[in-house]
């Protein structure tokens, strides 16, 4: 059987499934249970200075989008941090780890960007135990109209400027949480290595507004006819968090600085992507929230059939493989030809392929043949676009498949040979030569 366990920085789990920093790690009755469930570890939920804790509303704090059959997408929410008493957490925190020695206990941390604020509470929490700090520059909500989460993440400068202070003022690894609400991932990625973190871990919510309530004129969720930003996560968020991974995974400044990988995660197939594209573990919430603890068995005995299937035996045999085929658009081979072909057995001849191509792609579908209601893919006309596979109801019945030879569409003979944007005739700004991707990423070895 596939071997779960992780090492990432030092810190060690018995399988890659961690809880993110959220309401399912916020208080010792909830991670005892999360780890009796199989969490490999947790984040706790993210700790601010001593003294008086920050309020939360007491109205509605979520909101969501469901899918039409009220499957739950996208989760927004306008939390703060804890709003627990500082040494209650710490006290919890103590005995968790003691209990459960064997799981991972990091300890999120949001306090006003002062070295001796940083100083002092990373003081607090060494005191613990824990095994890492995770630094939380990625709260968009509440938090960064006081200056902390986002507002730090959004600064490079900042950001390198705390993970070192963090780095100097305890021995504990430092991982840094990054903010999704942000141009370029990579900045912020480039200066957390920069100021010494030992990790990054992304992404934290997105900023949206769910939806407006067409009767009182306010966004979702809403508080006394007024609503605010919040922070969007969920399965909706994943496509968002795999791509600035990959940016960090791939890049030459990044490339293998560890990276707990956290967006949407909901099944075994999901964590399994993430850490193809790189990530030592992965982080969850949303899931949990709609799920229960419970959701991680199914996610790892899935990942771990899928690893015996595949033959892994270890989460490292196939950790980052995705990482070199994540390349630029200018890279993909123009030579590679593709046309839909419809699986006449499985059609239910529902036409969605014809009219979606018909009207916006290009009308490469017939609707009647020969007086009959028939669906066909037009070679001459099909660009190979696969928008009839995405929009077709049944799964498998439309496919894509490469041709050689001759285009029927273009009526040219297709190079054999890969061939790309950056020497195309028709690129104003060719180069004599081809320009080939960037050789791939190496990702270094697990450390010890
Ligand atoms: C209600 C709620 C509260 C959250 N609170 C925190 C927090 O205190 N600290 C933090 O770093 N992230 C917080 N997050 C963000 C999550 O840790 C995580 O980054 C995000 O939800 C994306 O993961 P998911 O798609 O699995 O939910 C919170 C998320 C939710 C839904
Ligand atoms: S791949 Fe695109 S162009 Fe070809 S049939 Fe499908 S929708 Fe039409
Ligand atoms: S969308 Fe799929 S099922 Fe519907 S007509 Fe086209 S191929 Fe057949």
């Amino acid at each position: 059987m596939a071997d779960l366990s992780t090492n990432f920085i030092g810190v060690s789990s018995p399988n890659p499934f961690w809880l993110a920093s959220a309401p399912p790690t916020d208080k010792e009755y909830n991670v005892q249970r999360a780890f009796e469930a199989g969490w490999g570890g947790v984040v706790w939920k993210t700790l601010g200075a001593a003294g008086s804790p920050v309020v939360n509303v007491n109205g509605p704090r979520y909101g969501a989008i469901h899918g039409p059959d009220r499957r739950l997408l996208g989760l927004n929410n306008i939390e703060l941090i804890t709003d627990r008493d500082l040494e209650i957490n710490l006290e919890e925190i103590a005995r968790v780890k003691r209990n459960w020695p064997d799981r991972a206990m990091i300890v999120s941390l949001m306090v006003p960007c002062e070295e001796e604020e940083w100083k002092s509470i990373l003081a607090r929490v060494m005191e613990t135990g824990c095994d890492a700090v995770e630094l939380n520059f990625g709260c968009p909500h509440g938090m960064s109209e006081r200056g902390m989460g986002s507002a730090v993440g959004q600064v490079p400068d900042y950001i390198e400027m705390v993970a070192r202070w963090c780095k100097q003022h305890s021995n504990l690894p430092v991982i840094v949480k990054l903010t999704p609400n942000i141009t370029d991932i990579r900045y912020p990625a480039r200066a957390a290595r920069k100021g010494g973190a030992d990790a990054v871990s992304l992404i934290n919510t997105i900023s949206s507004i769910v939806s407006v309530d067409l009767d009182n004129f306010a966004p979702t969720p809403t508080i006394d006819g007024k609503g605010s930003h919040g922070g969007y996560c969920g399965p909706a968020v994943k496509p968002i968090a795999l791509n600035m991974v990959a940016e960090i995974a791939r890049d030459r400044e990044t490339y293998g600085l560890p990276i707990s990988g956290i967006g949407g995660v909901t099944t075994w197939r999901d964590a399994a992507e993430f850490i193809a594209l790189g990530c030592g573990t992965v982080q969850v919430c949303t899931a949990a929230m709609t799920y229960g603890f419970k959701v991680v068995q199914e996610m790892a005995s899935g990942l771990s059939e899928w690893m015996d299937e595949k033959g892994y035996a270890s989460i490292e045999d196939f950790r980052g493989k995705a990482v070199r085929n994540v390349t630029d658009w200018q890279y993909l081979n123009l030579s590679y030809v593709t046309k839909a072909r419809i699986d006449q057995d499985l059609c239910i001849e529902c036409g969605r392929c014809h009219i979606a191509c018909e009207d916006t792609s290009h009308q490469a579908i017939t609707a009647m043949v020969d007086g009959r209601r028939h669906f066909e893919v037009i070679d001459e006309e099909c660009v190979g676009c696969n928008l009839c596979v995405n929009v077709c109801p049944v799964e498998d019945c439309i496919t894509m498949e490469r041709i050689e030879g001759t285009d029927p569409r273009t009526g040219k003979p297709i190079p054999a040979a890969y061939s790309n944007w950056t020497a195309h005739p028709n690129n104003p700004m060719r180069k004599e030569a081809m320009q080939f991707a960037p050789e791939p990423v190496t990702l270094p070895e697990p450390a010890e």
